[in-house]
């Protein structure tokens, strides 16, 4: 039985595209086909195959990023002008990946517009979980497959995010709460509630498992 840390390998793969402006510690391993520009990684981090960060991104120590995840690329955001045409918004900001975060196969986190999105401490990400720009994820979240927050969003300490939930932008999600599966939250949520539906209604104050 193979143990599932034993799949990363050592150190830099020889087929990884690495910016010179890079700064990585010294035991970190980058996998098969990863694309580096001048981020900044910390000790004990892993990088799976096929994984794209950007430059200005900054992971923790112990930070594991599963292949095929993105950090740190240019958001969405787009403007129309009086002439109905759009334009990009432009994006300059950076992400930040505290020690000990998770990040499962192609997740997407987008750097911010000016300031940074943040992932915080020991927070798990799930498959396909899209991060908008500026948005502040709390410590030891557990954010589950296809969520997404949109711009702004902000995850408390702690929080719980069911699969497939939308964050609408600039939303809060308080410590402790759980937002169920499915779910659409477009009001701020307070700490320790439960809420479930479309759109997001309270249904208890005690998550399952307390
Ligand atoms: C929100 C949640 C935690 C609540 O679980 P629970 O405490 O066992 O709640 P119940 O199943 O008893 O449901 C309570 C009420 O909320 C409703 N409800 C629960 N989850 C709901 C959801 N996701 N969307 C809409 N309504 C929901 C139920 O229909 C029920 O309504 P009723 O009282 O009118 O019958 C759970 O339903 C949920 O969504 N869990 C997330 C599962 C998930 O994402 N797993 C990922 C594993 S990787």
């Amino acid at each position: 039985v193979r143990l599932e840390d034993d799949q990363w390998g050592t150190g830099i793969h020889p087929s990884a595209l690495v910016s010179p402006q890079a700064q990585l510690a010294e035991d970190v391993t980058v996998g098969p086909y990863c694309v580096l520009g001048s981020c900044r990684v910390g000790a004990g981090s892993r990088i799976g195959a096929f994984c794209r960060i950007h430059d200005g991104v900054v992971l923790g120590r112990r930070v594991k990023i599963r292949e095929h995840a993105s950090l740190g690329g240019v958001g969405f955001g787009a403007e129309r002008g009086p002439d109905g045409i759009l334009a990009r918004f432009p994006h300059h900001g950076s992400v930040i990946v505290e020690d000990g975060v998770e990040i499962f196969p192609y997740a997407n986190v987008d750097r911010g517009t000016f300031g940074p999105t943040r992932v915080g401490e020991g927070t798990f990400v799930d498959h396909y979980v899209h991060i908008g720009h500026n948005s502040s994820v709390g410590r030891h979240c557990i954010i589950t497959a296809q969520v997404v927050l949109c711009g702004k969003s902000v995850i408390e300490d702690r929080v719980w995010l069911g699969v497939g939930s939308i964050i609408r932008e600039g939303r809060r999600v308080g410590a402790d709460a759980t937002v169920g599966l499915g779910t659409v939250v477009i009001k701020d949520v307070p700490a320790g509630a439960t809420v479930a539906g479309v759109p997001a209604r309270h249904i208890r104050s005690v998550p399952p498992s307390s």
